[in-house]
């Protein structure tokens, strides 16, 4: 086997030369390409590193076909003539001069930093030849090849770039897609004052590339922390960047999409700007964002809560009837009600049992006594079963109802929470920021049926004094995010507030948070990022930080206050207001009736003697 499969080898080895020696006889020395194949392979692998088809450009036909027709017989994948697919990310430049190249590079997507460029020019290049413009090629990765030189063009993350001539071409590799050294190029940055990801806050004027920013003072080692610019920093010093980091532009933080094609101020606008060239501050992974920037691998998940009143204690006159429900209540009545019915007919009809039983309020209050256990009745051997059960029955109700109502009238009442969305539109809270209005798709989950009520009751806050008085209404939640199990409010709170609130349990929203990059940063951000969570960094980072700087107001706001804290109330007049109210009615009336009853009497008395006068006379 092994000696066959060496004889085929050798077979092949012999047979490609004499084929190739027979197609040169065939050939025009002139139409053969001035590149090797063995270079031309060489080439099409270190240029096209990593996409998988190819837009061919060709002008000057003539001089460049047999260049042309070496690189379709080698080159692995698809590719596409004169015609441009964004999908593919490979591109040929052939050409004869150097006005049709600038010609036909203005028809690639150069901005994209994932498009990759090779440039072949059947020509001798000079070095100030315009072909050798860096700024003709924007974001792309370069490689030019010419009959006299070989040339690269310096890789994205480096300013300005420039082309190299190199000697062989081996050197046409790019390093890119992993860990980059930016050699201390100066990186602009925007975040701003968001715990716990980031605590930058002092800024000084400063104007940069003609634009008035202000720039945060990077000495403060208060200010700089936080979770995401713990990671930015390490980002920093892996790929060997300088930073100066800016406050977002205008009042809205991340700035509002205006069109399909215009982002208005904030972190997202001074991105796609290119003002800058990375944002950090829990930026969301949304459609939104990704329509106008490059979003990097996220490396944690954000919710969305609110932060609603706490419920409050409170006592009820109706306490008394708490230990059973209505439809109990009701069920009690009505057998009360058949029972009494029974016990009456029998009576009529069976003249052995008692004649008192024949008026049915006498029955009524009878069974009622039996059932409380109360009354204490003479036997009556004919209904003794019936009875019985009746008692039994009693007995069972009426503990039932003591014990339960010792348990409730013993331990506090409170509101019922609010933990749903549906509680939270039911009760009639409102929300707000200040001075910001937030991107309402970016908030809320908008299919859900509820959700799509708590846009619209949002209020525009301008001060926090403001906010402090809608706190003190009752009926008003702040939003927040939760990030690993502690709640940070949008907008600062005060303590005594904060005492007065805790986390609504439902979250609205949750949400992805990475960096917004310049597309040529994707690739080594993406990389340190990854790297960063397989190693468990950003976890280290996120319990450093929150271990270090989160005060216990904000672990409060977690922790229930309306459980029963072990001790017995003390029983006041409100929550057995039902059973003295009782009372009150029932001696008003039974005075009410006693007052009838003399008056009644009296008339009796008068009616007699008048009577009596009357049958005098008459005699
Ligand atoms: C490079 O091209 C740009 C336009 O694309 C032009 O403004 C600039 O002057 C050119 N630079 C040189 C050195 O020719
Ligand atoms: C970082 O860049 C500087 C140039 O500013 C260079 O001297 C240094 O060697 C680089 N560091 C590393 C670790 O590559
Ligand atoms: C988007 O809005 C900007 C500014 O309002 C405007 O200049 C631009 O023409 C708009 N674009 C589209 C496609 O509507
Ligand atoms: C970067 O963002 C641009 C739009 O701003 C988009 O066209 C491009 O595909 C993005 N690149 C990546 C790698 O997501």
């Amino acid at each position: 086997m092994k000696i066959q499969l060496r004889l085929l080898f050798f077979h092949c080895y012999v047979l490609v030369p004499i084929s190739a020696a027979k197609s040169d006889i065939a050939i025009d020395y002139n139409q053969q390409s001035w590149i090797s194949d063995t270079n031309m392979s060489l080439i099409i692998g270190l240029s096209y590193p990593f996409s998988a088809c190819c837009n061919i450009y060709l002008d000057g036909l003539d001089e460049i076909e047999p260049i042309f027709k070496q690189f379709r017989r080698i080159y692995p994948h698809e590719y596409l003539l004169e015609k441009t697919s964004f999908e593919c990310f490979g591109n040929l430049v052939l050409a004869a001069t150097e006005e049709q190249v600038v010609m036909e590079l203005s028809r690639i997507s150069t901005a994209i930093s994932k498009s990759e460029i090779l440039v072949i020019l059947d020509k001798r290049i000079e070095s100030n030849s315009s072909v050798l413009n860096a700024t003709l090629y924007k974001n792309s990765d370069v490689n030019l090849v010419s009959r006299y030189g070989i040339w690269k063009l310096s890789e994205n993350y480096l300013l300005p770039r420039s082309f190299t001539k190199v000697d062989r071409y081996e050197e046409l590799a790019y390093s890119k897609k992993g860990l980059v050294d930016m050699m201390g190029r100066e990186v602009h940055a925007a975040s701003f004052f968001r715990p716990p990801l980031s605590y930058l806050k002092t800024s000084i004027n400063k104007t940069i590339n003609g634009i008035p920013t202000k720039i945060y003072v990077t000495n403060n080692e208060q200010e700089m922390d936080g979770i995401e610019l713990k990671l930015f920093l390490i980002m920093a010093e892996k790929l060997n960047f300088t930073y100066t980091i800016r406050e977002p532009d205008g009042p809205n933080r991340y700035g509002i999409p205006i069109n399909d094609t215009t982002w208005e101020g904030g972190m997202i606008g001074q991105l796609h700007k290119k003002q800058i060239d990375i944002a950090f501050a829990s930026i969301w992974q949304t459609i939104h964002h990704h329509k106008f920037v490059n979003l990097t691998e996220p490396w944690y998940q954000i919710f969305m809560h609110f932060l609603v009143p706490r419920p409050k204690p409170y006592t009820s006159f109706w306490a008394l009837t708490r230990p059973l429900s209505t439809s109990v209540w009701i069920a009690l009545l009505i057998i009360i009600f058949l029972q009494s019915l029974s016990i009456y007919l029998q009576a009529w009809i069976d003249p052995k049992i008692p004649k008192r039983f024949r008026d049915f309020i006498l029955t009524l209050t009878e069974t009622i006594g039996r059932l409380l256990g109360t009354c204490v009745p003479e036997s009556c051997t004919e209904v003794r079963v019936q009875m019985h059960i009746w008692h039994a029955a009693g007995v069972i109700i009426v503990t039932a109802y003591s014990s339960s109502l010792a348990a409730r009238l013993a331990s506090s009442e409170y509101e019922p929470r609010i933990d749903t969305i549906d509680q939270f539109v039911h009760s009639e809270l409102r929300w707000g920021r200040i001075k910001i209005k937030p991107f309402r798709e970016d908030y809320f989950n908008i299919e859900e049926a509820y959700t799509s009520d708590i846009p619209d009751r949002f209020i525009p806050l301008e001060t926090e004094e403001e906010q402090r008085k809608y706190f003190a209404t009752g009926k008003y939640a702040a939003v927040g995010r939760v990030v690993d199990s502690i709640f940070f409010p949008d907008d600062n709170i005060t303590n005594e507030d904060l005492e007065n609130l805790r986390v609504m349990k439902d979250a609205i929203g949750k949400f992805y948070s990475s960096f917004a990059v310049q597309p040529w940063l994707l690739n080594p951000v993406n990389k340190v990022m990854l790297w960063l969570k397989e190693s468990g960094i950003t976890f280290f980072h996120l319990r450093d930080v929150i271990r270090r700087r989160t005060g216990l107001h904000l672990r409060e706001v977690l922790v229930e206050h309306d459980g029963s804290d072990g001790d017995a109330r003390v029983l006041t007049l409100t929550p057995l207001g039902a059973g003295f109210s009782m009372l009150i009615v029932g001696l008003f009336l039974s005075t009410f009736v006693f007052y009838l009853e003399l008056k009644s009497v009296g008339d009796f008395e008068s009616y007699k003697s008048r009577q009596k006068l009357f049958i005098g006379r008459g005699e």
